[in-house]
């Protein structure tokens, strides 16, 4: 049996969340006062192909940023993490940013993805193992949101760090993000690092502009999630009836993405009967944008210490690095 190590507070094997999840969080969500869908559950097939367009988007900066720091900075990080790691990505999908990293590592032990996607998973380790012979490659199939095990490389790492672009944790509330550090700073434990993509705060403007993207495509990603409660869960969603809204909450630092109600309805599902009036509104997602001192106030609540953060030129995003001492 392969050995593991825990990036977790429990031990179970994650595995991806099932139709019973998903029908559990959708009435759950829909029952509350303050309606809330969560947002992992955007990234289905569709989901996922039209988050892959939105960052594409002229309004979407956040990928075109993250690449050009690692475009430039990556042999810069590949120095501050040091020789001989063990390199852990979490939710690195096709690993074109991983890419630009592993390229720059001095004699790296192994690299240790976590993706959901097995399709993703499989296509980037077949073409990292042709592109890095020498490196160990252990992927796992797992949903990193939850406890989840991972297999220990053949020979000892000096340190091990892990890797979390895309600005993800900034779809985590603040206190989740301090758990879910947590949990990654145990893991790595002293010595280790975390090598993290932050979207920065920024203009109104600017933020409400990649979220309210001219071609409407981060529309067609918020109203899928309606699309899929009915394909998978059997609802009654009309989605001519409700539109997607995304304003910046300057005061809390977030994008807040709603589903709109146009009308008085109600929406069936699994034989509940869900009222909406006209202007009602669902959570679908926050989008946390940092402050340089606000993010490393955070993580240092979880244990790690801020050692450095590489930014583009118009400072729109920051890839940091913490250690744990
Ligand atoms: C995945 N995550 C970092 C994206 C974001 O910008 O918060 C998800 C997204 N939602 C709408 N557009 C992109």
């Amino acid at each position: 049996m392969t050995p593991t190590n825990s990036l977790a507070t429990a031990p179970p094997l994650a595995t991806p969340a099932t139709n019973q999840d998903f029908l559990a969080d959708v009435i759950a969500g829909l029952s509350k006062r303050a309606r809330s869908l969560p947002c992992k559950y955007f990234y289905d097939a569709r989901g996922s192909e039209l988050f892959q367009k939105i960052c594409e988007l002229p309004e979407y900066y956040l990928t075109r940023a993250e690449l050009q720091i690692l475009d430039r900075y990556a042999g810069e990080m590949a120095k501050a993490v040091g020789p001989r790691i063990s390199l852990i990505g979490l939710g690195t999908g096709a690993g074109t940013k991983t890419r630009l990293l592993l390229e720059q590592l001095q004699r790296p032990i192994a690299y240790i993805p976590v993706d959901i996607s097995t399709e993703q998973l499989q296509r980037s380790t077949k073409l990292f193992r042709k592109i890095f012979p020498a490196l160990e490659i252990l992927p796992v199939c797992a949903d990193y949101l939850e406890p989840v095990k991972l297999p220990s490389p053949s020979r000892k790492p000096g340190r091990k760090v892990v890797y979390f672009p895309g600005s993800t944790i900034g779809n985590f509330e603040p206190q989740s993000a301090g758990e879910f550090l947590r949990r990654i700073a145990k893991h790595v434990g002293i010595g280790g690092g975390l090598l993290i993509g932050v979207d920065l705060e920024k203009d109104r403007d600017v933020l409400e502009r990649a979220y309210n993207d001219s071609a409407g495509m981060t529309a067609q990603f918020n109203l899928n999630l309606l699309a899929r409660a009915n394909r998978e869960l059997g609802a009654d969603f009309d989605l001519t009836q409700w539109r997607h809204e995304a304003v910046y909450n300057s005061a809390q630092g977030r994008i807040e993405i709603y589903l709109v109600s146009e009308i008085d309805q109600t929406v069936h599902l699994s034989g509940q009967a869900f009222d909406f009036a006209a202007g009602e509104k669902i959570i679908t997602e926050y989008s946390y944008k940092h402050t340089l001192e606000g993010f490393t106030k955070l993580a240092a609540t979880a244990g790690f210490e801020f050692a450095q953060m590489w930014t583009d030129d118009a400072r729109l995003f920051g890839v940091f690095y913490f250690t744990v001492l």
